[in-house]
C-alpha cells in the first residue's frame, strides 16, 4: 500500500526558516529531510520551485453540525475533501455537548458522523454546554484521552455558560492541561440589539452588524480575560474580528496572562460593507462574530505580522443560498456561518505574503506549526521532518487563478470570494505519505484517520 516517494530539489518550508532539502517519505512517515537524497524503488517526483509546507491544519471547523433548524451542508465526507484540495491535511472539528450528555457521549456522536467518511485526518475539540461536578469529574480522563482542547460559548442561549462557570471550566482545566478557546460576544447586549431592531421594524440583513458591533466582542473578551486571570488560567480566543477586541488582548498580555488568538480570512480580507450587498447577496456573510470595519482588518494583520496573532483558521460552518433563505424575512433566523476551508491557504499566501510581506516562514506557522503545537499534535503533525507523518503540500508559488464556485470543492452552492484573483496553489497533497489531492483535485477518499491529541507545547 506504501509508495516510497521522493520530492527532488524543492524548498522546505517551516516556522523558522527555509531549506532546500529533498524530502523521502515511506510507510506513511517522512524518513530523509537532506540535500541529494538517492532512494533506490522511489517514485522520484521533480519539485524544483515549488515550495514544502507541511500540512496545513484547521482548528476550526463546523461539519455536519445541526444548527438553527438545518445541518451544515458540508459534513466530513465533503468537508474533508474540500480541505484537503486545498492542501489541509488535519482539521479539528467541534464535538458539542448538548445539555444533559456526558463530554464522552458528544464524542461518541461525532465520531459516527466522521469515522470512515472523511479524506483528511481529524482531531475533535469539545464544546462544553452542560457544565456540573460530574463533567467537572469526567475532564481528566477525556485530557488523558486525546481531546485537549475545549470551546466555551459566552452566547447562543443553547450553548451559554455564565461567568460562574466559565471560571470553572477555566481553572478546572489548567488542572487537567486542558485548554478552553472561547467564543467571546456578549449575550445580553445582543438580545437588547435584537429587540431595538425589531421594535423599530428593521429585520433586513443591515441589522445584523448593527446588533454584534465591535464593543460587544470586546466586552466579552475583557471579560473573559480578567475570568482567565482569577483562574490562573491560559485561554484562546477564537475567531478574532475586531480591533477592540485585540486592545484586549494586548492589555491582559501586558498584565503576564498567557493567551493565544485565532482569526480567519474572513475577517483580514472583508468589511461590513458586504451586509449592504443587494438583493440576498449579503446573507452569505451572515456569521457571528460578525464581519467588522476596515479599520478591524487593519489592527488584525498587523497583529498577524507580528506574530501576535498565534493561527489562521476558518470557522468553515457552511449553508447553502437556499438554506440562509430561512431568514428571508427576518435576520434573525438566517443560520450563521460560512465556507473557507479549502481557501485559507491560498488567501493567505495570496494577500499574506505577496500583498503584505508576511514571510513564508510565518505562513508556515499560522497554518501550520503553531496548531500543531497548540493543539498537541506535533511533531507527528505540523512539520517536516524524519518521523512525521507523510502529510506534506507542494505548492506551486507561480499559479494564477480565479476564486469561484465553480472550481470550488465543498458542497454549497457560493463562494465567499467569488471573482478574486489568486496566486499559488497546493499541487499535490500528500496525506501519510500517500498522494491525496492534486491540482486541487482530490484523488484519495476516506483515508482520513482520528487524530487523538497531547498537552499543547510552548509555541516559540
Ligand atoms: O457563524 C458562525 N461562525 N457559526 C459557527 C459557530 C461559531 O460560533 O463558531
Ligand atoms: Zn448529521
Ligand atoms: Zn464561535
Ligand atoms: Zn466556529
Amino acid at each position: 500500500m506504501f509508495m516510497k516517494t521522493l520530492l527532488k530539489g524543492g524548498t522546505v518550508v517551516s516556522g523558522s526558516g527555509l531549506n532546500q532539502a529533498d524530502v523521502l517519505m515511506d510507510e506513511g512517515k517522512i524518513q530523509a529531510v537532506e540535500p541529494g537524497i538517492q532512494a533506490e524503488g522511489a517514485k522520484v517526483i521533480d519539485v524544483t520551485g515549488k515550495l514544502l509546507f507541511p500540512g496545513f491544519i484547521d482548528a476550526h471547523t463546523h461539519f455536519d453540525l445541526h444548527v438553527a433548524g438545518t445541518v451544515t451542508a458540508d459534513n466530513f465526507e465533503t468537508g474533508t475533501k474540500a480541505a484537503l484540495s486545498g492542501g489541509t491535511t488535519m482539521i479539528i472539528d467541534f464535538a458539542t455537548q448538548y445539555q444533559g450528555e456526558t463530554l464522552e457521549k458528544a464524542l461518541e456522536n461525532w465520531h459516527k458522523k466522521a469515522d470512515g467518511n472523511a479524506s483528511c485526518d481529524y482531531g475533535f475539540h469539545l464544546a462544553i454546554s452542560d457544565w456540573n461536578p460530574s463533567i467537572s469529574k469526567e475532564l481528566e480522563e477525556i485530557v488523558e484521552n486525546g481531546v485537549t482542547s475545549f470551546k466555551l460559548y459566552m452566547t447562543y442561549d443553547e450553548m451559554y455558560l455564565n461567568d460562574k462557570k466559565i471560571y470553572q471550566v477555566l481553572k478546572r482545566l489548567k488542572e487537567v492541561g486542558g485548554i478552553a478557546g472561547v467564543h467571546c460576544e456578549n449575550m445580553g447586549i445582543i438580545q437588547a440589539l435584537v429587540e431595538e431592531e425589531k421594535a423599530k421594524g428593521n429585520l433586513s440583513i443591515s441589522a445584523h452588524k448593527k446588533t454584534r458591533p465591535a464593543p460587544v466582542e470586546a466586552e466579552a473578551i475583557g471579560r473573559l480575560l480578567k475570568i482567565a486571570g482569577l483562574a490562573e488560567a491560559p485561554v484562546i480566543i477564537v475567531h478574532l474580528s475586531s480591533g477592540e477586541g485585540y486592545q484586549e488582548v494586548k492589555y491582559a498580555r501586558e498584565r503576564g496572562q498567557e493567551i493565544y488568538v485565532e482569526t480567519c480570512p474572513q475577517y483580514l480580507l472583508l468589511d461590513e460593507s458586504v451586509y449592504e450587498l443587494p438583493g440576498f447577496e449579503s446573507s452569505k456573510y451572515v456569521i457571528s462574530p460578525t464581519i467588522k470595519k476596515e479599520k478591524d482588518s487593519i489592527r488584525l494583520w498587523n497583529a498577524l505580522l507580528k506574530n501576535h496573532i498565534q493561527t489562521l483558521a476558518t470557522d468553515h460552518c457552511s449553508f447553502t443560498t437556499a438554506q440562509k433563505a430561512a431568514g428571508k424575512e427576518d435576520f434573525t433566523k438566517i443560520p450563521n456561518g460560512m465556507p473557507g476551508v479549502e481557501s485559507r491557504p491560498v488567501l493567505l499566501y495570496s494577500f499574506g505574503v505577496l500583498e503584505h510581506n508576511l514571510k513564508l516562514e510565518q505562513m508556515c506557522r499560522l497554518l501550520s506549526e503553531n496548531p500543531a503545537k497548540l493543539y498537541g499534535v506535533y511533531p507527528q503533525k505540523g512539520a517536516i521532518a524524519p518521523g512525521s507523518d507523510g502529510d506534506l503540500v507542494v505548492w506551486n508559488p507561480n499559479v494564477q487563478w480565479t476564486m469561484s464556485v465553480e472550481n470550488q470543492v465543498a458542497n454549497v452552492d457560493y463562494c465567499p470570494f467569488e471573482g478574486t484573483d489568486v496566486k499559488g496553489k497546493a499541487e499535490l497533497v500528500f496525506l501519510k505519505g500517500r498522494l491525496a489531492a492534486k491540482d486541487g483535485q482530490v484523488v484519495l477518499e476516506k483515508s482520513g484517520s482520528y487524530v487523538p491529541r497531547k498537552r499543547r507545547m510552548e509555541l516559540y
